[in-house]
């Protein structure tokens, strides 16, 4: 089992996201960190001139695929603290198989909110709160700003978020099955991994919206907490099933808005004693009364009920992050100041609008531009 790596080869059409220039480059990949359905990352420098840029992450997907050049095209708009940074981006021949790939050189982060949640279940001890907070606050906040630019990410889980468990910084990356919805027009309803498919996306729709986002991170959220995927559905129909374990039964407005001509199961049959509210208790209530309260609002059938991005970071399941300014790292023993949570750029200030004063209290985000 060896990550190790040592490819070096000529660019010769690496262009910079950020001024477009174009230039020959020698790259060096030196480590692989992750491999998918399409392609591998692996990390790499680069020598530009006699100076070496990186560790940048490389992910190398077979160019000329109309399906995969979107992720390069969403990677070049987007601009965000908690959005994965594109910074070169070029094609190479593969001398292995003599295909052209496409290669995207990325800000690399340390690891995945996935190894950072089977560390915890591997030593038998729960997330710190505070961290899921943290990391929640980020995915919403990622979340706010690509929504707002109509941009679905459409396969939010763990392994597609990047953290940095020493400053809490986290990102989110895997812009593969990344699109920007356009209203009223169809889109594919067979994305998302399986635990982390909106339950509109399980009865077929294909006119859903950004929110299925915003179930995937219910999802996350939920997992950081028990340490496990909460809806481990074992195909994609029983996924209904494992949710209506905690939600109850869908209603016949939510399968009707979502696809009139769903038939299949709809497992309508109570699977649970007592209320919702005790049955996410029973199951989430380490995540506290105002987790619960969130999680309720986040896990809902209707996406159109479902909170946004924007309310979610107005929760007060986020008031401890709002006055003090510190966390203790894992495995750290002193404190550690929280990341950038409330630098707000102008454009994040129009969306989120007159929820700002439950967003900071204080106002903090006129001296933080
Ligand atoms: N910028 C990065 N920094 C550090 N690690 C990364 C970075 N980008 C990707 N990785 C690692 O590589 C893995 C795979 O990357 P990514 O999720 O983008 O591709 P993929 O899963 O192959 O794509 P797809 O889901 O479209 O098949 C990630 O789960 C992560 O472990
Ligand atoms: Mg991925």
């Amino acid at each position: 089992m060896s990550n190790v790596t040592n490819t070096e080869f000529i660019a010769n059409d690496v262009q910079s996201n950020q001024t477009n220039k174009i230039k020959q480059m020698l790259v060096k990949e030196y480590k692989k960190i992750g491999e998918g359905a399409f392609g591998t990352v692996s990390q790499a420098k680069l020598l530009d001139g006699d100076i070496w840029l990186g560790p940048y992450a490389i992910k190398k997907v077979p160019a000329q695929t109309e399906y995969k050049s979107r992720e390069l095209e969403i990677l070049r708009v987007t601009n965000h603290p908690n959005v994965i940074k594109l910074e070169y981006f070029f094609t190479h021949k593969s001398p292995s198989d003599g295909k052209i790939y496409q290669h995207l050189a990325m800000e690399c982060l340390p690891e995945t909110l996935q190894l950072e949640i089977r560390r915890y279940y591997s030593s038998a001890i729960d997330m710190p709160l505070k961290h899921i907070k943290i990391y929640t606050y980020q995915i919403a906040r990622g979340m706010m700003y690509l929504h707002a630019l109509g941009i679905c990410h459409r396969d939010i889980k763990p392994s597609n978020i990047l953290v940095d468990p020493t400053s809490g910084v986290l990102k989110i990356c895997d812009f593969g099955s990344a699109k920007k919805l356009e209203p009223k027009l169809p889109s594919v309803s067979y994305i998302c991994s399986r635990y982390y498919r909106a339950p509109e996306l399980i009865i077929g729709s294909q006119f859903y919206s950004t929110q299925i986002d915003i179930w995937g991170l219910g999802c996350v959220i939920a997992e950081m907490i028990l340490r496990k995927p909460i809806f481990q559905g074992d195909d994609p129909i029983l996924q209904l099933r494992e949710i209506s374990k905690l939600l109850g039964p869908p209603d016949k407005r939510f399968v009707f808005n979502a696809n009139p001509k769903y038939t299949g199961p709809l497992f309508s049959r109570p699977l649970f004693s007592g209320s919702v509210l005790q049955r996410f208790e029973k199951i989430l209530g380490a995540s506290g009364d105002k987790g619960v309260d969130l999680l309720m609002k986040v896990l809902v059938y209707e996406p159109t009920q479902r909170y946004s991005p924007r309310r979610i970071l107005s929760h007060p399941f986020f008031d401890d992050l709002r006055v003090d300014g510190q966390f203790i790292p894992r495995g750290a023993t002193s404190p550690a100041p929280l990341p950038a949570l409330f630098n707000f750029s102008n454009f994040e200030v129009d969306v989120i609008g007159e929820l700002m004063s439950g967003i900071i209290p204080d106002k903090q985000h006129v001296q933080a531009q």
